[in-house]
């Protein structure tokens, strides 16, 4: 059977890795999606997200890496996939995450939302700390794959000196 992890992925952490290889242990065939969500201003545009995305999990058996731009819905049942997997951190996460798992349902029933309890080292984890962190000079590389340190640290320069180029 064939699953899909979707997401932001600005940009991907361990906690997504973890997602990930667990999916791809219970699945056959798991598509990692990268949703546009232009309209969260990403750090990193769709092509650079499915890039870093697509290295980390090069290794992974059974694992392919796709973007989409859309419902997520209409993403699955296009690409033949009756099952969306999802991390759960806490109890924050949880309220959001019923609106869309209800939400997904009520536009395709036949297309199922399972959760995952996202592993204790990982609970703390968000692709916008990872951001924050990276922003001001703290080690990411325990927090994100070994991919994804030098552009994190590249785009935190570039946004520095956009910032320091408007001063006035
Ligand atoms: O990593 P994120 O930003 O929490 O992922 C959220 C994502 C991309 C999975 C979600 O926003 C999504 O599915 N977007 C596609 C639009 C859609 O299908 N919306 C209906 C469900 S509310």
């Amino acid at each position: 059977m064939r699953a899909l992890v979707p997401g932001t992925f600005d940009p991907i952490t361990l906690g997504h890795m973890d997602i990930i290889a667990r999916a791809a242990e219970i699945f056959e065939e798991v598509i990692v999606v990268v949703a546009a969500s232009e309209a969260k201003g990403p750090w990193f545009s769709l092509a650079e997200r499915l890039r870093l995305a697509k290295e980390a999990v090069a290794e992974l058996p059974g694992v392919e890496v796709d973007s989409f731009d859309g419902l997520l819905v209409q993403y699955a049942q296009r690409s033949g996939s009756r099952v969306i997997v999802k991390g759960l951190r806490a109890v924050s996460d949880f309220e959001y995450e019923l609106q869309m798992a209800h939400t997904n349902r009520s536009l395709a029933p036949d297309i199922e939302t399972l959760f995952v309890m996202t592993s204790a080292q990982y609970s703390f984890l968000s692709s916008r700390i990872v951001r924050e962190l990276a922003t001001f000079g703290a080690d990411v590389s325990g927090l994100v794959p070994p991919n994804v340190v030098a552009p994190l640290a590249a785009r935190v320069a570039e946004r520095t000196g956009e910032a320091n180029h408007r001063q006035p």
